[in-house]
């Protein structure tokens, strides 16, 4: 066995990125917004938006104060009300559904494609003629996720939605970074959301997000939403219902840092699953990216039938792991009430799933522990089974 290395294996790391831009560059952005006073959408967020436009090739981005925030402004701006149908994958982060709940609107959960953990076209038009056949809900939107970084099916989503009169939001809070048939996230779906928390491949220094848009009424409905509809001729008259759902500009100004070294930092979360995909024994079942696709590698996922004993075994071993996300959205107490549908991929995702380290700035050394670790387990399992 390779040995273990002295420096503890992060299973994230929302800190190497600081000293590799350079901590003095972060304290002279925040003393600029000491110096002019606009705490809150100062020009760093102006300048963000436009910067993160152009990098996704999408007409709009406006930022806001976190993924949450982007997924409920977005379905604000579509006017998601109670008596919709919002089709959503249920194997995710709470926040994909909890968004339509929000402003009232029916969450149908749909189950995943057991290779690619993303919801499976085929059960969202299932999904769509139940609730068709019950004729009670208006068929509204679509929220599709993009479970680890990895972009679902969109050709196939969209068309199905599309052809039943509704939009597509992109939940790509965990894949900003990730490309599509040649398409940046963010410029894929009708509208896109994503998240800057920490953890996510872009992430800032407490809690961000933005909207993705390509159309100008979209993005301005979004800006006033994001204002407490505030109308944009009179600031004192709030003309449709709102949130406090603003960017920070410290927030801004440590993204616009950030992005600096993103391309490379997603060019070492490929190398590192390069490595994982090539090198871990074929009795971890690996999470599929489609054809002509790069995820952004939030996480690199596999799945296994022994995944708790797997997990105690890595954690005594010193890799820090994670199952993501043991219940899917369906199955916990808050959702209850919706829980109408079977959803046996969601199922047995949970039970199966597990999250091993990625980051950037893992080294070789790293990668052949974890690897020789996990190969370790596997043949101890295989012999057992021969
Ligand atoms: C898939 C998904 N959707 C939405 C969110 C919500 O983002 P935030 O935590 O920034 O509100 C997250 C964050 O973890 C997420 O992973």
């Amino acid at each position: 066995m390779t040995n273990k290395p002295a420096k503890p294996i992060m299973l994230f790391d929302c800190k190497t990125a600081q000293n590799v831009i350079g901590q003095d560059k972060f304290l002279k952005g925040f003393e600029t917004i000491l110096n002019h006073g606009a705490y809150c959408q100062g020009p760093e967020t102006r300048e963000l938006d436009e910067k993160l436009a152009q990098y996704s090739g999408v007409k709009h981005c406006s930022t806001c104060g976190s993924g949450t925030d982007a997924l409920t402004l977005a379905l604000m701006a579509w006017d998601v009300k109670p008596g919709d149908a919002v089709f959503v994958s249920s194997f995710t982060f709470v926040a994909s559904a909890e968004a339509p709940v929000l402003l009232g609107a029916t969450p149908i959960f749909v189950d995943s494609d057991p290779e690619t953990y993303n919801m499976d076209p085929k059960d969202l038009q299932r999904a769509i003629d139940e609730v068709k056949k019950e004729g009670k809900l208006n068929l509204k939107a679509v929220v599709a996720v993009d479970i680890f970084g990895s972009p679902c099916n969109y050709d196939e989503i969209i068309k199905i939605a599309h052809a039943n009169g509704m939009k597509v939001l992109s939940d790509s809070c965990q894949s900003y970074g990730s490309v599509y048939h040649g398409k940046k996230a963010g410029s894929i779906a009708d509208m896109s959301a994503t998240s800057f928390y920490p953890t996510k491949p872009l992430g800032c220094y407490g809690d961000g997000g933005a909207v993705f848009s390509n159309t100008d009424e979209e993005n301005e409905l979004v800006k006033s939403c994001r204002v407490h509809g505030m109308s944009p001729e009179d600031h004192y008259d709030n003309v449709r219902l709102g949130m406090t759902g603003r960017m920070n500009s410290f927030q801004a100004a440590v993204l616009l840092l950030k992005l600096t070294v993103f391309d490379k930092e997603l060019k070492e979360r490929a190398r590192v699953a390069k490595r994982y995909d090539s090198e871990l024994s074929d009795y971890f079942g690996k999470q599929k990216i489609l054809d002509n696709c790069q995820s952004a590698y939030a996480l690199y996922t596999i799945h296994c039938e022994d995944r708790d004993e797997l997990m105690a075994y890595l954690k005594e071993n010193g890799i820090p792991c994670g199952a993501y996300y043991p219940r899917p959205v369906n199955t916990q107490t808050a959702y209850a009430k919706w829980n109408t549908r079977s959803l046996p991929v969601c199922e047995k995702l949970s039970k199966t799933v597990l999250s091993l380290p990625m980051t950037p700035y893992l080294d070789d050394q790293d990668l052949d522990y974890i690897i020789n670790t996990m190969n370790a387990f596997a043949a101890k399992k295989q012999n057992k089974a021969a």
